[in-house]
């Protein structure tokens, strides 16, 4: 499995996906960059998320944050106390520091010195606003996004005059100090994330109580009927997207595993070749932000229950997912290696042969354009004419160079749905072929009606 996750490392750096960090100064802590083929991966990643969490959905609006703010929003979220902390140990000899929870023994498992004591240790980044370093101007990058959305939640509903049960999404970086960052992108102190906060009745409020099980009537839903349908819709997002059912299970948290914040929450875990590890978390976050924001703030952010003019703070369900995490498990699923070769030509055959199965809204090349020879001043004109065609609609690549066998295999690896190869029979009929990714199979088709296929 070690071999597998070094053959996903190695395509996603020599293909262009991700790049680590700074690499030629040696990389840096645990960052990564996304190449040509990683930012558009991401891009549709994000794309089918906000269009599933937006467009398909009734009273969900988005947001974009800033990622600086106020330190009194982490004072009343919480995350300054010991409730956003690792614990964590020091290895006495090499003073190298783990997560306790990631230590087998009782030896640290890089020199086998004596470890120290178990102490808390908060994973908010600092940093400083403005020319003079002092605690002032001290604030944190945000370690989550959705605090972007609670301390905008009275103005959201002001400006779309939505009413309860409605949702705010978010896309967008956040930060946290991991003492451990590990397994690629995996775990990483600088990521994206995608997140949607669903803000319903409390479960104590009357009419919620009399309406709780009406499917008709989903304005009387309680936190926890949400909650099964919040994590329900997301499963099916992953499954929509083609994830292999066997990869993917739910996880209930313990009570003593909860964040600080969380009333219940359950993880979404993908097998990923380095064990089952969650990629979403989908939580019942109770009132503890809108009521901690509005103590904290002197702002009211409660609502009044319009049918018994009771007021209450609204709960929140919320899914949330890390992009980067999202990108390695499709780029897990997707992989799949040919013994032996699969591609058409003679050449190509015996050798092992990669294949990249993405789902087509998420490849990121849709179609590849490939003039059979290169020495033929009109087939290549004509595959020059077929690409700038299609460019205007999908992102494709040109490639003229090497046989047909080996472009299909350097297309396959990187997961591009379509290969379209301008032939002699081209020049007199004006087809072309059309190359399937997952089947191979090739067809013939009008080269400007193309763009319909794909
Ligand atoms: N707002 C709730 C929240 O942030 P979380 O379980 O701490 O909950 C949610 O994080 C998701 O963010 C995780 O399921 C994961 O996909 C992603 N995530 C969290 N920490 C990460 C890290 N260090 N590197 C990459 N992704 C991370």
């Amino acid at each position: 499995m070690e071999d597998l996750m070094n053959k996903i490392v190695s395509l996603a750096k020599r293909r262009g996906f991700v790049y680590p960090s700074s690499e030629i100064y040696g990389g840096f802590g645990s960052c990564y960059d996304f190449g040509p083929l990683g930012v558009e991966l991401k891009n549709n990643i994000k794309k089918s998320w906000w269009d599933e969490m937006t467009k398909k959905q009734e009273n969900i609006v988005g947001l974009d944050a800033s990622i600086l703010m106020s330190p009194k929003v982490w004072q009343a979220s919480g995350h300054l106390t010991a409730g956003f902390a690792d614990e964590l140990v020091e290895c006495k000899k090499c003073r190298k520091r783990f997560r306790k929870d990631f230590i087998e023994g009782k030896k640290c498992p890089e020199c086998n010195g004596e470890l120290s004591e178990s102490r808390k240790f908060n994973l908010m980044m600092k940093t400083y606003v403005g020319p003079v370093e002092d605690e002032a101007e001290e604030t944190y990058l945000r370690a989550e996004t959705c605090q972007g959305i609670y301390v905008n939640f009275k103005n959201v509903a002001q400006s779309t005059r939505l009413k309860i049960p409605f949702g705010i999404c978010q896309i967008g970086k956040s930060f946290r100090n991991e003492i451990t960052p590990k397994d690629f992108i995996y775990r990483v102190r600088e990521f994206e994330q995608m997140e949607m906060q669903w803000f319903c009745p409390a479960s104590l409020d009357k009419v919620t109580q009399i309406n709780a099980d009406s499917d008709a009537d989903k304005r009387g839903w309680t936190p926890d009927k949400w909650f099964e349908f919040w994590l329900k819709e997301r499963l099916n997002w992953y499954y929509g997207l083609g994830i292999k059912e066997e990869n993917l299970r739910t996880r209930e948290v313990g009570k003593d595993e909860l964040a600080h914040y969380a009333k219940r929450a359950v993880d979404i875990e993908y097998k990923f070749p380095f064990g089952w590890k969650e990629v979403e978390g989908v939580h019942n976050r109770g009132d503890w932000d809108l009521s901690n924001h509005s103590k904290a703030s002197g702002e009211d952010l409660g609502c009044i229950n319009e049918e018994t003019k009771e007021k209450y703070f609204p709960n929140i369900i919320e899914t949330s997912i890390g992009v980067d995490r999202c990108l390695l498990m499709f780029l897990c699923d997707g992989y799949e290696e040919v013994e032996g070769g699969r591609t058409e030509t003679t050449e190509a055959k015996k050798e092992l042969e990669t294949v990249l199965k993405l789902h087509k809204n998420l490849a990121p090349v849709k179609v590849a354009v490939l003039p059979l020879v290169k020495n033929k001043p009109e087939i290549v004109e004509k595959a020059k004419e077929v690409y700038s065609f299609l460019k205007q609609n999908f992102v494709c690549q040109y490639d003229e160079s090497g046989s047909i066998g080996r472009r299909y295999r350097r297309q396959d690896e990187i997961g591009t749905v379509f290969c379209i190869t301008i032939d002699f029979q081209t020049l007199e009929d004006n087809t072309v072929t059309v190359r399937d990714r997952d089947t191979m199979e090739q067809r013939r088709s009008s080269a400007m009606s193309i763009d319909k296929i794909i």
